[in-house]
């Protein structure tokens, strides 16, 4: 029994790395999907155009959709698509994408608009006519992807780290406001090997993390298989499999509530606000 037949699914930036290993399995599990992506191959061909036909030669359902998703027109044009071609969106996979790495100082403000456009932008304008289409037609599930640099920090990511810390932002709201109408949120934190860091890495390093070790964990996410879960942000690579959450620390009764409260007791209460938690960082996620 296939998990998702008769489902459609919207993927962005699907044309090559994650999006196209998710729109390969999805597909697998008997998914129409929509594969997005305005990048070209070296032969100038669009990347979308090869993944749909590897995915029609496997027997699967699938369409290109080449336009930029960053602007509203593009979101609108991705849904049109979808229900052109299959009449539904049940599924959608935020996993386009973009660096334009360089520390503060040396950043302007072209690298950081474009990052900001592509990575966070893009979430509104793809997921609001989805969101709308899925609320009037009894639910669906929306995948947003974010980053350990987003919610860790990396040197040198700091358009990149606030565009997906964003993205994890985005995905809290849209689960409050999607528990309403039956439309389920994740964030997906991913580690993968990718066209940039493939050359640096061995055979066996490649195949530990191959993007497919990802999209096995989104069929879990999109499908029945989680059940009624939302609003988690999952970790997910080759190598491991875990939820990320927020901790809090025990803290310290404020102003309002304790007259004796001073920037002197503050200090003295340092234990009780910084209370050792781990401390992740971005190479906590290569394990
Ligand atoms: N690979 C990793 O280890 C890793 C780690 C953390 C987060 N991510 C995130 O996962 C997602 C996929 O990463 P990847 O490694 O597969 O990247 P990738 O560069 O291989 O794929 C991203 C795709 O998005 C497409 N794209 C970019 N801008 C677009 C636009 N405006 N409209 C349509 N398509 C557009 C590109 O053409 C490209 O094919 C990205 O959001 C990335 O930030 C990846």
């Amino acid at each position: 029994m296939t998990l998702l037949k008769g489902k459609v699914a919207i993927i962005t930036g699907a044309g090559r790395g994650l999006g196209a290993a998710h729109a390969r399995r999805l597909a697998q599990e008997g998914a129409a999907i929509v594969v997005n992506d305005m990048g070209r191959d070296e032969r100038g061909e669009y990347t979308a155009d090869s993944v749909v036909a590897s995915i029609r030669e496997a027997g699967g359902q699938a369409v290109a959709h080449t336009q930029d998703i960053s602007t509203v027109e593009g979101g609108q044009s991705l849904l049109d698509a979808a229900l052109a071609a299959f009449g539904r969106a049940d599924i959608l996979i935020n996993n386009a994408g973009i660096l334009r790495d360089k520390s503060l100082l040396k950043l302007d403000e072209g690298d950081w608009d474009v990052v900001l456009k592509v990575n966070l932008k893009s979430m509104y304008a793809v997921t609001r006519p989805v969101f709308a289409w899925m609320k009037e037609n009894g639910g669906g599930v929306v995948v947003n992807t974010s980053s350990p640099s987003g919610l860790v920090g990396n040197f040198g990511q700091i358009n990149y780290a606030a565009s997906k810390s964003g993205a994890w932002g985005f995905s809290n709201v849209l689960t409050i406001e999607g528990a309403k109408c039956g439309v389920r949120v994740w964030t997906l934190v991913p580690t993968a090997v990718s066209a940039l860091t493939a050359p640096l890495m061995d055979a066996a390093m490649q195949a530990q993390l191959a993007p497919e070790h990802v999209a096995e964990v989104m069929v879990y996410m999109v499908s029945e298989l989680s059940g009624s879960r939302t609003g988690h942000c999952l970790f997910a690579s080759g190598h491991s499999v875990r939820e990320l959450k927020l901790v809090s620390a025990p803290g310290i009764a404020g102003a309002g509530v304790d007259p004796a409260f001073t920037a002197r007791s503050l200090a003295a209460a340092e234990e009780a606000i910084y209370r050792p938690e781990p401390t992740l960082t971005v190479m906590d996620f290569a394990k």
